[in-house]
């Protein structure tokens, strides 16, 4: 299927469907793990559990997003999105020297959690987000975007209408709004960093911006291996509390009420733990 789709299968991902493997995920009640000893990475004592626990996906994330907007002194990078992933891009993108990070959501407690994380802050329910990011770069725009809304992204007026439609009658599988408002949105020679999954076609992407301000694009599942090390290094050193994003510790009965309140965004709800064995 993803040969159909994407001329080759990029891989076998966990949790990804039958498009990449048929793997069941993490979260899976039992999951094949082939080759496990590769996939290990030994924890020094002295750390939680809690401050290791996103080594395994999106701290990494949110680090090799940050590494592909070529940060250099100075530089200003736009987020949409703060979700978790977007929490550790922010963070990453300072670990990476960037001078001012703009991070861009509605949700409010999201984008407090942004703001603590030492980013300015858009909600794109009450402004709007191009002309704000104008006037917030002296009318360049920023140096580097990244969308870490991906496919699923909120899109408003005319243009969300377009969107849902399409993909009602199936003439468009992603929802690329945020991506679009970026590409729009970044400076000439800047660059624009996708974290963000998209999984099929997408309409509209603003092609004409992309190629005549010369940006370059770079995106990609993340290669969680090529992070462990330095990352690990990093929480050692104490330059990051990956734990800060945790909103939510449950026991694993209570799995079910987890997912609601993640997936509605209820109770303030940003990032769950489960705990095996912890009692209600
Ligand atoms: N590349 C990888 O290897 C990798 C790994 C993990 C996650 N991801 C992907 O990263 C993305 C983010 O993950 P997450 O867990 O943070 O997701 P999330 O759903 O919790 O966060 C997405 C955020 O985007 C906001 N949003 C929606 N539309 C928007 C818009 N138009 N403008 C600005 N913000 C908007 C939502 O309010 C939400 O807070 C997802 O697509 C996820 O699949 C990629």
């Amino acid at each position: 299927m993803a040969e159909a789709i994407m001329g080759y299968s990029p891989s076998g991902i966990f949790g990804y469907s039958h498009m990449l493997g048929g793997y069941a995920g993490g979260q899976a009640e039992y999951a094949r793990v082939p080759h496990a000893d590769v996939g290990l990475c030994k924890i020094p004592n002295g750390l939680t559990d809690e401050q290791v626990l996103f080594l395994s996906d999106i701290f990494p994330t949110g680090y090799m997003a940050a590494e592909n907007c070529n940060i250099q002194p100075g530089h200003i990078v736009a987020i949409w999105g703060c979700g978790p992933v977007a929490q550790f891009a922010i963070r990453s993108a300072f670990l990476l020297g960037a001078e001012r990070v703009i991070a861009i959501d509605r949700v409010p407690e999201r984008l407090q959690m942004a703001k603590d994380g030492g980013a300015e802050v858009l909600n794109f329910e009450q402004v709007d987000v191009g002309e704000a990011l104008k006037e917030m770069t002296g009318g360049r725009g920023p140096d580097a975007v990244m969308d870490a809304v991906g496919m699923e992204s909120h899109g408003m007026g005319l243009e969300g209408l377009y969107d849902k439609a399409k993909q009602a009658v199936r003439l468009e599988t992603d929802r690329p709004h945020a991506l679009r408002q970026a590409i729009v949105a970044c400076r000439k020679g800047g660059t624009v960093s996708i974290p963000g999954v998209f999984g099929g076609f997408a309409d509209k992407i603003p092609m004409g911006a992309f190629m005549n301000k010369a940006l370059t694009m770079k995106t990609g599942q993340t290669h969680v291996h090529r992070y462990f090390t330095p990352l690990l290094e990093h929480i050692q050193k104490g330059d990051i509390d990956p734990s800060f994003v945790i909103t939510h510790r449950l026991p694993l009965e209570q799995a079910p009420h987890g997912y609601e309140i993640f997936k509605h965004k209820k109770d303030h709800c940003i990032k769950v733990v489960l705990k095996p064995g912890q009692s209600a």
